[in-house]
């Protein structure tokens, strides 16, 4: 199974759902049955490390961000990808206005899988730390509910 975690820059919501939910996939035992990348529908960041406050907010809660590096959304994904699940719905729209028509991918927002109905990660990029805090928070919760989801797939079909 694959995830593609989808936000604007790549360097603070998406990367930040990358590390925590690939954590939290180690320590459900399903490391090696689902691969997880992050990209970003914006280029401003290619190559970049996360954002230093979404590193360190991250660290404190024991996720390690370090090696993610910043790439854009490509064709590609769309065919490489079961689920691409953006953080917000701008981002949302722009994966659904570059979907091929023969793409079999769920697409949609990655809070949906915390039980939260149409809710976004707010960007934090121009806010204060607590915007940060509030990223992970959102994020804890929706990894936790995209592991259940997950699980109760690979158990179906395995
Ligand atoms: P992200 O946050 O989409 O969560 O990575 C942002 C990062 C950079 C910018 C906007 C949002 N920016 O405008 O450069």
């Amino acid at each position: 199974m694959r995830v593609l975690l989808v936000c604007l820059g790549n360097i603070c919501r998406s990367p930040t759902a990358e590390g925590i939910l690939r954590h939290k996939l180690e320590q459900a035992g399903l490391a090696d049955r689902v691969e997880v990348d992050s990209c970003g529908t914006g280029h401003w960041h290619l190559g970049k490390t996360p954002d230093r406050r979404a590193r360190a907010a991250a660290a404190r809660r024991g996720f390690d961000l370090s090696a993610l590096r910043a790439r854009q959304l490509d064709d590609s994904d769309f065919q490489r990808f079961d689920y691409l699940l953006a953080m917000d719905h701008d981002n949302l729209l722009a994966l659904e206005a570059r979907r091929p028509p023969d793409c079999q991918a769920h697409i949609g927002l990655f809070l949906d899988f915390a039980g939260y109905e149409d809710k976004a990660v707010p960007d934090p990029f121009f806010g204060g730390a607590r915007g940060f805090e509030e990223v992970l928070d959102l994020i804890e919760a929706g990894a936790d509910g995209l592991i259940a989801t997950l699980r109760r797939r690979l158990e179906t079909s395995p």
